[in-house]
């Protein structure tokens, strides 16, 4: 089933789903509280209905949520616009989608968040797949920048670290989040949109409850193989963590970002091989430094993909 629903913070349906949520309420104070027409608020009754909430219609006391669905489109914004702040203005909810930054790129609006249940085409770095089944965690954020072009490639690091603090990883440089030495996040970052007036893409891929396959589980786990938590519980944390470090960011206040990266980065101290636009090389992962890069025996790395040996 392919199917989108666009969600923002001032959708009328939404709005009644955080009021009829509270208490009962009439067509009448629903509609003078929104300020929108009777016909508008059945209208979103008929939405929220639509999308498996039971809404009770009593005399006198007027319109109630009597039971809801485990999950709907309508939990997701709640939990993104509490958590996310002024970051996010709409999301996109799909049920099967090609691949959210992929479509992110299509959409191509700062300040929004896409969501999949399922990716059938997800991407990962360098050029390959990653693997989407139900059971997942596949959402991207799109973000105006507010940074100077020396701290956009930051924003990777800053998000890794968002999620290793939400999912007690640890980071493998730059961007895998592993726990028990295996990958269970990945992060592309994309740059979309004009030179003078880009879209950052931040898209985020963590393995919950979904099946990892056989060829993979030698170097991939899941979440539900180390602990039990909701998938929406740990997108709460993730999208938490993610605005606090990135307003870090935002702020001059990398060196706090740094800091933690250096304690939560499994890479350091590690023989390791880089793979990078200017070769292929080994040596001993040192550090992090200022700008970001991995310092290999001495050599900065900027861009790249990096290997455990040892
Ligand atoms: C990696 O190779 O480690 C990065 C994987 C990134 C996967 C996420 S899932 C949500 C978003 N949509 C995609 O197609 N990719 C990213």
């Amino acid at each position: 089933m392919s199917m989108v629903v666009r969600i923002s913070k001032y959708s009328t349906d939404y709005l009644v789903y955080k009021l009829l949520r509270a208490q009962h309420r009439s067509g009448e104070e629903i509609a003078a509280e929104l300020d929108i027409s009777r016909t508008a608020v059945w209208k979103a009754i008929e939405k929220l209905r639509s999308a498996g909430f039971d809404v009770d219609a009593k005399t006198r006391k007027g319109y109630a949520i009597s039971s809801e669905p485990r999950f709907s489109p309508y939990h997701l914004a709640d939990i993104v616009f509490t958590e996310m702040g002024d970051m996010v203005e709409e999301i996109y909810y799909f049920d099967v989608t090609t691949s959210t930054n992929e479509k992110a790129k299509e959409i191509l609006k700062p300040a929004i968040l896409l969501f999949a249940e399922e990716q059938s085409a997800g991407k990962g770095r360098h050029g390959r797949t990653w693997i989407s089944p139900r059971g997942g965690l596949y959402f991207t954020i799109t973000l105006k920048p507010e940074l100077g072009i020396e701290d956009i490639p930051k924003v990777t690091l800053v998000t890794g670290l968002a999620v290793a603090k939400a999912i007690g990883g640890k980071i493998k440089w730059p961007n895998d989040v592993m726990i028990g030495g295996k990958k269970v996040c990945g992060i592309l970052c994309e740059l979309a949109g004009e030179v003078e007036n880009p879209i950052i893409i931040i898209g985020i891929g963590i393995n919950v409850e979904n099946e990892i396959p056989e060829e993979l589980k030698e170097r991939a786990a899941r979440l539900a193989d180390f602990y039990s938590r909701s998938r929406l519980d740990v997108l709460r944390s993730v999208l938490r963590n993610f605005r606090s470090e990135y307003r870090k960011l935002r702020d001059g206040r990398w060196d706090e970002v740094r800091q933690d990266l250096l304690e939560l980065c499994e890479t350091l101290g590690r023989q390791v091989r880089v793979v990078t636009p200017a070769g292929v090389f080994e040596g001993i992962a040192e550090d992090i430094d200022e700008s970001g890069a991995l310092v290999v025996s001495g050599r900065k790395v900027y861009a790249g993909e990096c290997i455990h040996l040892r």
